[in-house]
């Protein structure tokens, strides 16, 4: 059977695959934020996994206010990077997972979770920059990769009560999968940030740390935060945060299975006008 080995959480910023993709990570603005990587890169090396299950959000690239479809799973062979207005990031193609995209969607359709599915989407710096991040600039990016797309853009936008749910709802799809695939989960967006309005530039450094203490230590109570603290507290855009449970949702504590150890922690402000967070959890063995 698949089994979920890891989750990793990270923020994503169209600056960051910016750095990356013209060489400046070394400048002195970018330099204390990739050095949080470094660690990860290496880690990422060492425990390359068959496929990612990488939760993002879309940036009304693929999708636009013509449809919003809340959970869509990529069920396509092959997804190619979005033009958002500077040309396609020079990042190799994803090259999905038809047969375990589709055999999640079955299984977590029928627990009575409504996913769209789409076998056609181009992916956005949402799903390329974690990527980047965590990979580095590969000629081919190192494993398969299934993109789970939530609506994080406009509202309304799911609980990070059901997101949690429904990461227990993938945990259990994956490990009925009959292949013995290492599958990691990604949890993808955030932290605090607000780009536009009067609050634009926002950034709660206490909220941040407090939810990746909780996200470690009390994923269950931190669910029930509801979609209008995040706001408050974090920003608009630090609604993103909510995708994190649908990762934390799908590891093995969460099913009566011991907790998971922290491997990599790591906050940093600002990247452009986002707060990143970032942490590896790993199941036991
Ligand atoms: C920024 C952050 C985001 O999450 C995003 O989608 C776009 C821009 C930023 O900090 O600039
Ligand atoms: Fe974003």
């Amino acid at each position: 059977m698949a089994r979920i080995t890891s989750s990793v959480y990270t923020s994503h910023v169209p600056a960051i695959g910016a750095a990356i993709d013209l060489g400046k990570t070394g400048e002195p603005y970018w330099q204390p934020l990739f050095k949080g990587y470094e660690f990860s890169k290496q880690w990422m090396k060492e425990h390359t996994p068959d496929v990612i299950f990488l939760v993002y959000n879309d940036h009304a690239t693929a999708f636009s206010l013509e449809l919003i479809p809340t959970f869509a799973i990529g069920t396509a062979a092959e997804f190619k990077a979005a033009d958002e207005g500077w040309g396609p990031r020079p990042v190799p193609n994803v090259i999905g997972h038809a047969e375990l995209a589709s055999h999640i969607a079955q299984s977590v359709i029928q627990d009575d979770f409504d996913l769209t599915i789409v076998n056609k989407m181009d992916v956005d710096h949402g799903l390329t920059v974690p990527l980047s991040l965590m990979c580095g600039q590969p000629k081919a990016w190192p494993c398969k990769v299934i993109p789970f797309a939530v609506n994080v853009v406009q509202y309304p936008v799911p609980s990070g009560r059901r997101c949690f749910m429904l990461g227990q709802a993938i945990r259990k799809a994956i490990e009925s999968f009959d292949e013995p695939l290492n599958v990691q989960i990604w949890g993808t967006g955030g932290m605090s940030h607000q780009l536009q309005g009067p609050r634009a530039g926002l950034i709660n450094r206490e909220f941040d740390n407090n939810f990746l203490d909780r996200l470690i230590a009390d994923p269950a109570g931190l669910a029930s935060v509801p979609h209008i603290d995040y706001v408050r507290e974090a920003g608009s855009e630090g609604i993103e945060l909510v995708m994190w449970l649908i990762a934390r949702g799908a590891m093995a504590d969460i099913n009566g299975g011991r907790p998971p150890r922290t491997t990599h922690r790591f906050y940093h402000v600002p990247a452009s006008n986002t707060a990143v967070g970032h942490l590896i959890l790993e199941n036991p063995q």
